[in-house]
């Protein structure tokens, strides 16, 4: 059996180094003398403040970016490559965030490309995925989610698929305070697996593991991380609080 996960995805937060200093005071306070054994806790704060949290050497929580671009190096102003992230300490990487798919515009192959440099670097991938307000509404959900997962898994192998967390993020929830039912999660759960198990053996796929995000809080945990059937959550907002992240864990933890 593997590990839940959770990750926290600070976004473009907070504003400077003095507050995430005060950030890690409160996040090394509260995880202080908590045991995680079933689940993995890793945030993802800006990549400029890696260094300050590879500083504190928190136990029990690992580090992940929060975007990078798919070539390796050179003449690109203003990225960061999967392996610069890597070297400079993450385990992991977030790609197909509906956020960078709609300020950023990045589609199926870009989305494709990154983690395929993402998987080739070493890091593990949080792959998001997941249908808007317009689509729900055109009740488009299955079509949506056939179509970024297939699009982001073209020439992925059965080796690497086990680095991949996936997650059923649906834009409509993210930042919203809105959720999916269990029922909606449980679904489109089935159809990731659905689709997995087009390409790969049931013991590979047994090895990937399926998240939700959007809109995570305490009173949501318990719809929307439905022990035993997902592995855990992406977390927005609640992320920014410390106290609230290691309580979403916990749960999570606790099943
Ligand atoms: P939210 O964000 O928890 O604030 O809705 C989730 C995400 O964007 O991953």
């Amino acid at each position: 059996m593997h590990k839940k996960i959770v990750i926290g995805n600070m976004k473009m937060n907070p504003a400077s180094p003095v507050e995430f200093g005060r950030y890690l005071d409160a996040l090394e306070k509260e995880i202080k003398g908590k045991k995680f054994e079933k689940t993995e806790i890793v945030i993802c704060p800006p990549t400029i403040f890696f260094k300050q949290f590879l500083d504190r050497k928190l136990k029990n929580i690992k580090l992940g970016a929060q975007n990078v671009f798919w070539e390796y190096q050179g003449a690109y102003t203003g990225e960061i490559s999967a392996g610069m992230a890597k070297a400079s300490g993450a385990g992991y990487a977030i790609v197909g965030h509906s956020e960078r798919r709609k300020y950023f515009g990045e589609n199926e192959e870009i989305i494709n490309l990154k983690l395929k440099a993402i998987l080739k670097s070493g890091l593990r991938a949080i792959l998001c995925i997941g249908e808007n307000i317009e689509e729900r509404k055109r009740n488009q959900t299955v079509e949506v989610i056939k179509k970024q997962l297939k699009g982001a898994l073209i020439g992925i192998g059965a080796g690497k698929i086990e680095y991949i967390d996936i997650v059923y993020e649906p834009s409509w929830s993210v930042g919203s305070d809105n959720v999916p039912t269990s029922d909606e999660i449980l679904e489109a759960k089935l159809i990731i697996k659905k689709i997995l198990s087009e390409n790969f053996s049931h013991k590979t796929m047994e090895k990937v593991r399926i998240l939700y995000g959007g809109s995570i809080a305490k009173c949501f945990v318990n719809q929307v991380c439905i022990d035993p059937a997902m592995d855990g959550g992406l977390v927005g907002r609640e992320s920014l609080v410390p106290y609230e992240l290691v309580k979403i864990s916990e749960m999570v933890e606790e099943g």
